[in-house]
């Protein structure tokens, strides 16, 4: 990756290079009227494609690429939330100039690009800080989390297969028999862009795979593509990858995390 320098964002004269609106970004949207936020939006987003909300089988076990975070405030990109415009967040349009308010201008070290978790009070009063919108929003999204594991656990007799990944070779390093029997608990964790988990099993060993390399005993992927929970998955991968439990889009990751809850019932 080339390392972002003064000139990625500003011009000679230290106006910014993309301000009011975006082109059309890989996460396959266009922000529009979101002033000077445009500039962060470049990055920041899943670059992964648009999303078709309804789509029964997704044909991929792709996890957003992190730094969602144009997604989650532009409430795009969800499966089982047939989100369109309506979940644009106000904090993408009537800040002015939406993430550039809150990370940039608002805060004492503006080139760090942190935001204040008391940004919040300056709008919403003294009372208001990010941690009240965090706090609910971290149970729902752990809870959609704890739903996928469990569902994976009830159908843990498909997995007999696993590829074993290595993440300091990043790669692929064995492919081993396992008995289901013993896997007692298992962990989602995201394998290079692509959904995974980590299996723990009786003796304490642990394997970390893509959901995708699991295999049943027909040699068959344990978990289809089409299975709810790799679009609940995604989901999940959605707004945790955000990082900012729920600060920039409350109701659209409220309401996409009940969705999912729902769908994996
Ligand atoms: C990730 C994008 C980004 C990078 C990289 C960046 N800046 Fe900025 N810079 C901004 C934003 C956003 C503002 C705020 C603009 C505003 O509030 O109108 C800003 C404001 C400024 C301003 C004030 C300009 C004005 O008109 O008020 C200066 C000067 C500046 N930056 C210099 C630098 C220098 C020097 C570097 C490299 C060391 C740098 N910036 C790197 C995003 C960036
Ligand atoms: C050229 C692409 C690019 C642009 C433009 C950009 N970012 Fe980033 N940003 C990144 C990358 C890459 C990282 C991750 C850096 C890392 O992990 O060390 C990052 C990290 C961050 C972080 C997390 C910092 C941390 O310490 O964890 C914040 C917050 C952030 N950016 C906000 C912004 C804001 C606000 C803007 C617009 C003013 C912006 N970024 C513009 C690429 C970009
Ligand atoms: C309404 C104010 C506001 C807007 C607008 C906003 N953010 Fe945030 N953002 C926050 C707050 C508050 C947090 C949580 C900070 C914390 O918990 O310490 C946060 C968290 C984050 C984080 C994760 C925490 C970190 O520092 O690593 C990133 C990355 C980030 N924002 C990037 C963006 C980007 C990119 C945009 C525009 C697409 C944006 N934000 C728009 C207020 C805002």
């Amino acid at each position: 990756m080339r390392p972002i320098t003064c000139t990625t964002c500003h011009q000679a004269d230290y106006t910014l290079r993309q301000a009011g609106s975006t082109p059309l970004l890989p996460a396959g949207f266009r922000a529009i009227g979101v002033g000077k936020g445009a500039q962060c939006m470049l990055c920041h987003n899943s670059r992964n494609g648009a999303i078709v909300w309804n789509q029964e089988d997704p044909r991929r076990y792709t996890a957003p690429h992190t730094a969602s975070q144009s997604d989650v405030i532009m409430g795009k990109n969800s499966f089982f939330l047939d989100y369109g415009n309506n979940f644009i967040s106000p904090h993408a349009s009537f800040t002015g100039d939406a993430c550039v308010t809150c990370h940039v201008r608002m805060s004492k070290t503006p080139h760090a690009f942190k935001a204040d978790p008391l940004v919040c009070s300056r709008y919403h009063g003294p009372e208001y800080t990010a941690a009240r919108v965090q706090s609910g929003t971290k149970t729902l999204i752990h809870e959609l989390e704890a739903a996928i594991e469990s569902k994976i656990m009830v159908a843990k007799d498909r997995i007999r297969n696993v590829r074993v990944w290595n993440d300091m070779a990043y790669a692929y390093v064995d492919t081993v028999t396992v008995d289901p029997a013993t896997i007692t608990k298992v962990e989602l964790i995201e394998v290079a862009g692509q959904q995974g988990i980590t299996i723990h099993f009786t003796d304490r060993r642990k394997i970390t795979t893509q959901i995708g390399e699991l295999r049943d005993a027909a040699g068959r992927p344990s978990f289809a593509t089409g299975d709810p929970i790799i679009r609940a998955g995604w989901n999940f991968w959605l707004v945790e990858g955000d990082g900012s439990w729920g600060v920039h889009n409350p109701r659209f990751v409220r309401q996409v995390v009940l969705n999912s809850l729902d769908a994996l019932k």
